[in-house]
């Protein structure tokens, strides 16, 4: 019988005695599940976008591209010669589908692209055109593809890659045609077709600090000088295995001090195959290194990849011999570097180990002249119990005298408690206790609980 209220009170000294911890059952541990990049992105302001290609959005892709991403970028489907292939003819259902899974799936998306020398309808590059026709084709495009998505689109990438290596712009049928400055008509239409979406100059090869780089870092400062609409740059990095220039953040914060939003927006990272381990490594310190750099600046938006698959990535066609580029393989499975971009953006892959377990804790609760009561507690966080079974072995020739919520024998200094009928089950989460009276002499130590 347990001693009585008064029985404790006058004999025992409240002992706050220290708990012994033990051990753990081999309950497998609840494996957390990792966080999306796009709530680690949200969670710090910025964009973690993807390329994609509209008519592979269901399955297994389109549950990765609306899970993981809170941007799209249409890879191809919003170009020219994909939206009007022949003069007054559109296509736009590629575009509108895109458009419809961001908005359903909660996404931004960034228009791509309007003023570019490439993938251009063959109407428009074999036509012959005074500067003001041309003026007026540009300006009619611009126009009709941004008023389409008027209020929908966060950003526009006005224009595309008007540099040449050597920072000298290049010579396509805009600038051949109307000279530089067809890059501030171009803005200025954009801005009049949609004044909520965020305009930007985009080229490759201006990640670090280069001649190139300049070039488009003194197109931008003359710009805001003359009032153009421009409000940010951004940055391709198409790049390739163990190279992402050193000067890649000094870069991004010297376009953000011209006072314009910066973005990395068609990340990948290339490599010779076939991949090993070996360069899957190299490659996730090197899109860590990139998304570190943006993170760095306030106004580096965030980072899109061109494609998040390897089996939906340009640079296999492009770039022969070379390939495994983005963060997931062919078969969908997360590569290192898809890892290394988690981490950082504060996300782990790994489970915090010491609470994710059931352990067993044994304190004395009161003591007295030659009794103590004493209790066992089960506790369990992720994971769980349907039974228990506890044990431990008296130091100092204590005796077990009765126990309640428990079945407990002793053998020797032996002691082994189970379940009762009634208390097997402990939640993820939750805990059960049990209690007992005991007798001792001359010391009474908290023994080692083993559970299991
Ligand atoms: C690429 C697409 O990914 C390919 O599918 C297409 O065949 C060629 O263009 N810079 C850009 C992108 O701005 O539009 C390009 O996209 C890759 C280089």
């Amino acid at each position: 019988m347990r001693p009585s209220r008064s029985s404790r009170a006058r004999l025992a000294a409240l002992l706050t005695a220290a708990a012994a911890l033990l051990l753990t059952l081999g309950a497998t541990p609840a494996q957390a599940a990792d966080t999306p990049l796009r709530d680690l992105a949200a969670a710090k302001g910025k964009v973690m976008g993807t390329a994609v290609t509209g008519s592979k959005l269901t399955g297994a892709y389109g549950d990765i591209a609306g899970r993981e991403f809170n941007a799209l970028t249409p890879g191809n489907a919003m170009k020219w010669g994909s939206v009007e292939p022949t003069r007054g003819n559109f296509n736009w259902a590629e575009a509108d589908q895109i458009v419809a899974f961001a908005e359903a799936h909660g996404q931004q998306v960034r228009g791509h692209t309007l003023v570019w020398h490439s993938q251009n309808p063959s109407w428009l590059t074999n036509g012959s055109w005074t500067p003001a026709e041309l003026s007026g084709l540009m300006n009619d495009h611009i126009a009709t593809e941004v008023g389409r998505y008027k209020g929908r689109l966060a950003t526009w990438d006005v224009v595309n890659e008007p540099f040449n290596e050597d920072g000298a712009y290049r010579q396509t049928l805009w600038y051949n045609g109307l000279g530089a400055d067809y890059i501030a008509q171009a803005l200025t239409a954009a801005r009049a077709a949609d004044p909520s979406a965020k305009l930007y100059i985009n080229d490759y090869n201006v990640e670090g600090v280069n001649a190139k780089s300049t070039a488009l870092y003194n197109l931008v400062r003359s710009l805001k000088e003359r009032g153009v609409p421009i409000d940010g740059v951004g940055l391709q990095a198409h790049l390739i295995l163990g190279q992402v220039p050193s000067t890649m953040q000094q870069n991004i914060q010297r376009f953000a001090d011209l006072g314009v939003d910066v973005a990395i927006t068609e990340l990948d990272i290339r490599m010779q195959l076939p991949s090993d381990s070996a360069k899957l490594t190299q490659q996730a310190a090197d899109y860590k290194a990139v998304m570190n750099a943006c993170l760095a600046v306030s106004r580096c938006v965030g980072v899109t990849v061109w494609g998040f698959t390897d089996s939906d990535s340009w640079i296999p066609s492009t770039f022969p011999g070379q390939g495994a580029a983005t963060p997931y393989d062919e078969n969908y499975a997360p590569k290192p570097a898809y890892a290394a971009i988690a981490e950082s953006l504060g996300g782990g892959t790994t489970t915090p180990p010491p609470t994710d377990a059931c352990t067993a804790t044994y304190s004395v609760t009161s003591q007295w002249n030659t009794g103590f009561t004493g209790q066992v507690r089960i506790s369990c966080s992720g994971a769980a119990l349907s039974s228990w079974k506890v044990s431990w072995a008296y130091g100092a020739g204590q005796q077990l005298t009765q126990a309640w919520n428990a079945t407990c024998t002793q053998s020797g200094a032996t002691v082994t408690c189970s379940n009762a009928s009634y208390n097997g089950t402990v939640p993820d989460g939750g805990s059960v206790t049990f209690g007992f009276n005991g007798s001792w002499s001359g010391s009474n130590p908290v023994p080692t609980v083993t559970l299991g």
